[in-house]
């Protein structure tokens, strides 16, 4: 089971209306958008994902609420169809929780770990076109160590590009793991492959693209006193999220509620160590 992050940050800052409107953007299996939906009376809450077979748990975890969620299969990009299809043109406040979800992670049918066997896919969207093993079999070896360096900021990537190379065709995640372990030795708690299957995971779902597409569109979609509230996990996006809110700042667009990130409580990491690297930014349209 999934445990949301931060529950009781997010909706301090969403600060929930009961007849408000609001868009869970990346619903994964539902911890978030029934927080919110406990919250309303006659108000309505979009839950998005681009993952179907999460949006199905979700629709299960979530059954209680029914009468006031609305979900909706698709990317950041589809968010602006998401809100006309339930009859609106905006919301009163938006939720992204950027990272993979623990069952998207775990599951090795998913081909994002590289502690069990599977094929390499890790597509969060499994309609999607391009899987990890096409990137992995089919990407120039310069190109395969700039994407590993840039995204999964591994100073060893142009070693682990060759290693690669070397070894295609690559069929499974722990074919990889093995030839990533055999090519960089363990250097600290990490497993050698950690940065490399991040970075992998970012290009197939093209995530920097795609946090880029939601902070254009979030602020459109906000109505004026609504809120946006975005929890990242990487240095990556949330750099990109502080960037994104400091000039709605600047350009008097937004208010900005959360001048360093929240980071969640000791007791939470304690009990819940997936949500030690959580950032949680806000800001309040105007
Ligand atoms: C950390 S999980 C969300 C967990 C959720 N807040 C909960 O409490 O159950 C992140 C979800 O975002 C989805 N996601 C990531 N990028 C997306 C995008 N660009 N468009 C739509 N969904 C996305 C993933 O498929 C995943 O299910």
């Amino acid at each position: 089971m999934h445990i949301p992050v931060m529950v009781a940050e997010v909706l301090q800052y969403l600060a929930i209306r009961p007849e408000g409107n609001y868009l869970d953007a990346t619903a994964g299996l539902g911890g978030h958008t029934c927080e919110i939906a406990q919250r309303l009376t006659t108000g309505l809450v979009i839950a998005n994902d681009r993952d179907a077979e999460s949006l199905e748990m979700a629709r299960r975890n979530t059954a209680a609420w029914a009468d006031r969620i609305r979900f909706h299969h698709g990317t950041f990009s589809a968010l602006p169809g998401a809100l006309a299809e339930a009859g609106l043109e905006t919301v009163n406040g938006l939720l992204a929780d950027l990272r993979s979800s623990r069952y998207q992670l775990t599951d090795p049918q998913r081909g994002f770990s590289f502690l069990a066997d599977g094929p390499l896919d890790m597509r969060m969207d499994r309609s999607a076109r391009m899987t990890a093993e096409d990137l992995v079999n089919h990407t120039a070896e310069k190109a395969l160590a700039d994407l590993i360096y840039q995204l999964g900021e591994e100073r060893r990537a142009r070693k682990i590009a060759r290693a690669i190379v070397r070894a295609r065709p690559i069929r499974s995640t722990l074919h990889l793991a093995g030839v990533v372990e055999r090519a960089v030795p363990r250097t600290g708690r990490l497993h050698p492959a950690t940065q490399t299957f991040m970075a992998l995971r970012l290009a197939v779902n093209e995530e920097q693209q795609e946090l880029d597409k939601l902070l254009e569109l979030a602020p459109r979609m906000v109505a004026p006193g609504g809120r946006i509230v975005i929890i990242s996990f990487m240095s990556l996006e949330d750099r990109k999220v502080k960037e994104a809110f400091r000039s709605l700042g600047r350009e008097s667009r937004a208010v900005i509620l959360t001048k360093h990130p929240i980071r969640p409580a000791e007791v939470e990491v304690s009990e819940n160590a997936a949500s030690r690297s959580a950032k949680l930014r806000a800001v309040e349209m105007k």
